[in-house]
């Protein structure tokens, strides 16, 4: 079963209940954070995601594009985010596996992000100690509206042929120029989560927007 997560980055910041309420049928809601550090751009921060857990029940996917994210771990989780996801080349790797513990203590899953110069063989340390989730990004984080990279998509089947060895499980989330053209070229490489910010807030019914993935990623 694939499941669908429309990115509010491509939302409206003015109105994100109202959008949100546009997505009845979303599996998940992907919520990118940028501190314009790890990335040059700056979104949003712990108090909105407390805001969105105040409006919605659905699940919360927070992807953290911040520098050194430890820091800022228990605070997400107690805003409400029922997943983290940090960038690998966000620190050191015994501070990635800091950050994780953090997770596991505040009840939350668990996630790690590569961004497309990251090598799939980086993932194993991680999966070996258990994860609820590695995403792989399809695009320089930073923007939404990028054109998918189809060069990632090795990377993808290589993890995913990691993830059945060493974590059965694992989801395997893709983010970054998802839209009914590149969903299926994602599932087929073995993802089983799509993130879509423009191909689905960017069109005018993004509810009939989220089944035209789901439909094309079956
Ligand atoms: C980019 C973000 C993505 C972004 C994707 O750094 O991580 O989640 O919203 O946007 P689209 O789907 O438009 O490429
Ligand atoms: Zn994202």
């Amino acid at each position: 079963m694939i499941k669908i997560a429309p990115s509010l980055l491509s939302a409206d910041f003015a109105n994100l209940q109202r959008d949100i309420e546009r997505v009845p049928n979303a599996d998940w809601l992907h919520v990118d954070v940028m501190d314009g550090m790890f990335v040059p751009n700056i979104t949003i921060g712990v108090p909105v995601v407390k805001s969105l857990r105040a409006c919605t029940d659905k699940f919360l996917d927070v992807h953290l594009m911040i520098e050194k994210p430890e820091r800022y771990i228990d605070a997400f989780a107690k805003a409400g985010a029922d997943l983290l996801s940090v960038h690998l080349e966000a620190d050191l790797p015994p501070a990635i596996h800091r950050a994780l513990d953090r997770m596991e203590e505040n009840g939350v899953k668990k996630g790690i992000v590569l961004r497309p110069i990251t090598g799939a063989e980086a993932v194993i340390p991680y999966l070996e100690r258990g994860l609820d989730l590695i995403l792989v990004m399809t695009v320089e984080p930073g923007f939404g509206g990028q054109a998918f990279m189809a060069d990632m998509l090795p990377k993808l089947e290589a993890i995913r042929g990691y993830i059945e060895r060493y974590c059965p499980g694992c989801h395997l989330e893709v983010d970054g120029g998802i839209d009914p053209a590149t969903a299926p070229l994602a599932v087929k490489a073995g993802a089983n989560v799509l993130v879509a910010g423009s191909a689905v807030f960017g069109k005018p019914d993004p509810a009939a927007a989220v089944e035209a993935l789901r439909a094309a990623g079956m």
